[in-house]
């Protein structure tokens, strides 16, 4: 049979071969027709191979399977019962495990090798939610396919990437990895991503399928701490929480994943309210759902269904299609079908799904195509890579604070003290969730600087960040106690002309399973820094983290604050361009960062509630903190520039009854010294509606880079897209009445004017 199938297969490819000129839609049909011939061949035990996905032996990204399961995989392998593996990647391996499933199974059926390439695969882009803060959706296309280009090099055709989970908690270790807390740029980024991996021909070598993850509103986990209940209202999950993923959807992301968490009650994985009658039905998704890594079996934790069996039952019906890592779909889905539990047309469907995309890639024509040993080699760490993802790196950037001008830094006769045990830190920067990349493979913040060499630095680690072993699986020791190394940090500020203090959180102390409590600098460092400035407050901060921080000290204190996050293998060399002068900083906070934890959830898009103001100094009976502001630390959308900016002429033309269009207009200005860009953000307020909204929206933005003094005008059109919202049935509705438009460089823009529909 299998002979049978790739001569059909191979008939099909010279067939293809001699009509180049056939449409999409011909290549579609002609899928969706090799996809049916093929499952008419199927048993029903191969059509739930298909469904089954095994974590290989290298690499592990959840809780680590049972040893003695390792024989049994490869036998599954070799009789089809496997569809996919994730994390086994490197040309040899790829080609090894294809091989058993190619030449061994009956149908020779290939697999696709999923693997988390979130933000890289050897060269390393700056971690997601830096490279949102850049608002630069070309750049990150830009980045999804680079990481696309070297992972399909060392055999990788599926990868577990883009998360497009809005977020509003800081806590929440998974923040790293999003887009941020705003729907409408969360949109466009997971466009963009999907774009960059996918790109315009999925059967290309270096394009890979991508994946929405993780679906839906995991996000919102209680109090932030991972894995955790989720409990909220339709309007944010119609609002804020589904956008993206429709966005993905319309990318046409070949795979969504499920998320581990419960959503009012029902664990998304076993939710036929997601995913069939949102996603599957309301959206026409035609890829397939891919669960988390045992979230079908989790269900029996969270107390859904009573046994494996049942979970298998449940999230089968509900519409996932791919069992990563629980082995309930390979066990219990035969049986469930024989019994008449589950009707195997689900089966079909969902087998269906995950055949499609394994003909879109090609690996049917070729299921060694990743596997060239030559293109391998001469791809992993091209040195074409690095420009583009400094220039991601340098757009990551904020700029925070900058008074009296403190920075850019004089490239020349300086006596600059470096501290901060990150600075010298050449692991850290490349950020969590990079499983294959190389430790010490990114530029440290040391190297960057020394190569502005007209300068005499000096450094002193002052303080660990975190002791021990700094492993993607195990806990990190945070250093609590160990100070020795504050008097000799001390000593080499005493003499600086600038401190340079690189502080934050390891790159590992963000990601999966890294929720904190906390959002200051961990371990002793702010003490560092407050003894640092006891002898020179001359400092520049250079943070990097993975989750905004909440630090009032150090904005109250500290003259220069530059947000760095992990930006990646060119880490050192972006933040030395940036204190240097030679890049002028652009990046805007995709995330609103708080005075105080006990601010969060705290987002920008808020709603306003029955006392919003302080009615009379004094008074007591309004929506308010007895100990701390209301209002953010800094504000999403913010970030300054070595020039400045200002926004005038807010002109509106509200065609809507005519051509269904409202026109605003801005001029911007450039009234600094330097050349300088940013990005034009236009944030609505629909002020009365049937369901509340919020008192601000991002509706739309552009970038503009200006010479000091030139003046542009910028013009955005909004629509009905823009303009509505969706309500509680979760039905998209415009509604008349007044609108607010504000137009500035971030979310407490003021410039402001109104319109009515
Ligand atoms: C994560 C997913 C990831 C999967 C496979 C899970 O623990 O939640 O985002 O894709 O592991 O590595």
């Amino acid at each position: 049979m299998k002979l049978l199938i790739l001569g059909f297969v191979a008939i099909l490819f010279i067939g293809c071969q001699q009509d180049p000129s056939l449409s999409n839609k011909t290549e579609e049909s002609n899928i969706d027709q090799q996809v049916e011939e093929l499952l008419a061949e199927m048993t029903l035990e191969e059509k739930i191979g298909q469904l089954n996905q095994y974590s290989g032996f290298m690499d592990f990204t959840g809780p680590q399977p049972n040893k003695g399961r390792t024989a049994k995989k490869l036998e599954h392998i070799k009789n089809g019962k496997v569809g996919a593996m994730l994390n086994v990647h490197g040309v040899d391996n790829v080609r090894a495990v294809q091989k058993m499933a190619v030449k061994e199974s009956r149908l020779g059926i290939p697999l696709l090798f999923g693997f988390d390439v979130v933000h890289g695969y050897k060269t390393i882009s700056p971690i997601p939610i830096a490279e949102a803060a850049s608002w630069d959706l070309e750049a990150m296309r830009r980045s999804a396919e680079i990481a696309a280009e070297e992972a399909s090099a060392s055999g990788i055709n599926w990868t577990f990437a883009p998360m497009v989970d809005i977020s509003r908690d800081a806590r929440w270790g998974r923040v790293m990895e999003g887009a941020g807390e705003d729907p409408y740029l969360g949109s466009q980024i997971a466009k963009a991503r999907v774009k960059g991996f996918q790109g315009e021909d999925l059967s290309k070598t270096n394009t890979i399928a991508a994946t929405a993850k993780h679906f839906a509103a995991y996000g919102f986990a209680e109090a932030g701490r991972e894995y955790n209940t989720v409990d909220i209202g339709t309007s944010t999950l119609y609002n804020v929480v589904l956008p993206p993923f429709k966005a993905a959807v319309d990318a046409d992301v070949k795979s969504i994943m499920n998320a581990f968490n419960v959503l009012n009650g029902i664990p998304a994985t076993g939710d036929k309210f997601l995913l069939r009658d949102i996603l599957k039905d309301k959206w026409n998704f035609d890829g397939f759902v891919v669960s988390d890594w045992d979230s079908v079996g989790e269900m029996v934790a969270h107390g859904f269904a009573e046994d494996g069996r049942e979970a298998a039952k449940q999230a089968a019906i509900a519409g996932s299609d791919m069992d990563m890592e629980s082995y309930h779909f390979v066990e219990e889905l035969q049986s469930l079908v024989e019994d008449g539990e589950v009707d195997e047309e689900l089966i079909n469907d969902a087998a269906r799904r995950i055949l499609r995309v394994k003909y879109e890639l090609g690996l049917f024509e070729d299921p060694y195509k990743y596997c060239s040993e030559e293109r391998e080699k001469e791809t992993l760490y091209n040195p074409k890579f690095r420009a583009d993802v400094l220039d991601i790196a340098k757009k990551s950037i904020v700029l925070l604070k900058n008074q009296n001008d403190i920075l850019p830094v004089k490239t020349s006769g300086q006596n600059i003290a470096v501290i901060g045990a990150l600075a010298d830190d050449k692991t850290s920067p490349l950020g969590s969730w990079r499983i294959g990349a190389d430790d010490e493979s990114a530029i440290s913040v040391l190297e960057g600087i020394e190569k502005y060499d007209q300068n005499k630095y000096t450094y002193s680690k002052g303080a660990d960040v975190v002791t021990g072993e700094t492993q993607f699986t195990r806990e990190l020791k945070v250093n609590t106690t160990d100070k020795s190394g504050f008097n000799d940090a001390i000593s080499i500020a005493k003499s600086a002309d600038v401190v340079i203090m690189v502080l934050g959180e390891h790159g590992l102390q963000s990601g999966e399973a890294r929720s904190r409590t906390r959002l200051d600098l961990p371990g002793v460092q702010q003490e560092l820094l407050e003894e640092v400035y006891e002898v020179n407050q001359n400092i520049v901060l250079v943070l990097q983290n993975g989750r905004p921080l909440a630090l009032p000290w150090a904005d109250e204190h500290i003259p220069g604050i530059v947000e760095a996050w992990q930006l990646g293998t060119e880490s050192g060399n972006a933040i030395a361009e940036v204190l240097f002068g030679d890049y002028n900083p652009s990046g805007k906070l995709p995330m609103t960062f708080p005075r105080h934890v006990g601010q969060v959830p705290i987002y920008y898009n808020k709603k306003s509630t029955g006392r919003p103001e302080l009615p009379s100094p004094g008074e007591v009976f309004w929506s308010h903190y007895t100990d701390e502001q209301n209002s953010s630390l800094y504000p999403f959308g913010f970030g300054l520039s070595y020039t400045s900016f200002s926004f005038k002429h807010l002109i509106i033309e509200n065609n809507h009854s005519d051509d269904g269009t409202v026109s605003v207009s801005v001029e911007v200005s450039n009234t600094g010294k330097r050349k300088g860009k940013t990005t034009v953000q236009l944030y609505l307020q629909d002020e009365f509606a049937s369901v509340t909204r919020p008192v601000k929206e991002l509706k739309v933005f552009e970038q503009v880079e200006l010479d000091p003094g030139e003046s542009r005008e910028i013009k955005f059109q909004l629509r009905d897209k823009d303009l509505g919202f969706y309500n509680n049935s979760g039905e998209f509705v415009v509604e008349k009445g007044s609108f607010k438009v504000y137009v500035g460089e971030d979310s407490h823009a003021d410039l402001s004017g109104e319109f009515q529909l």
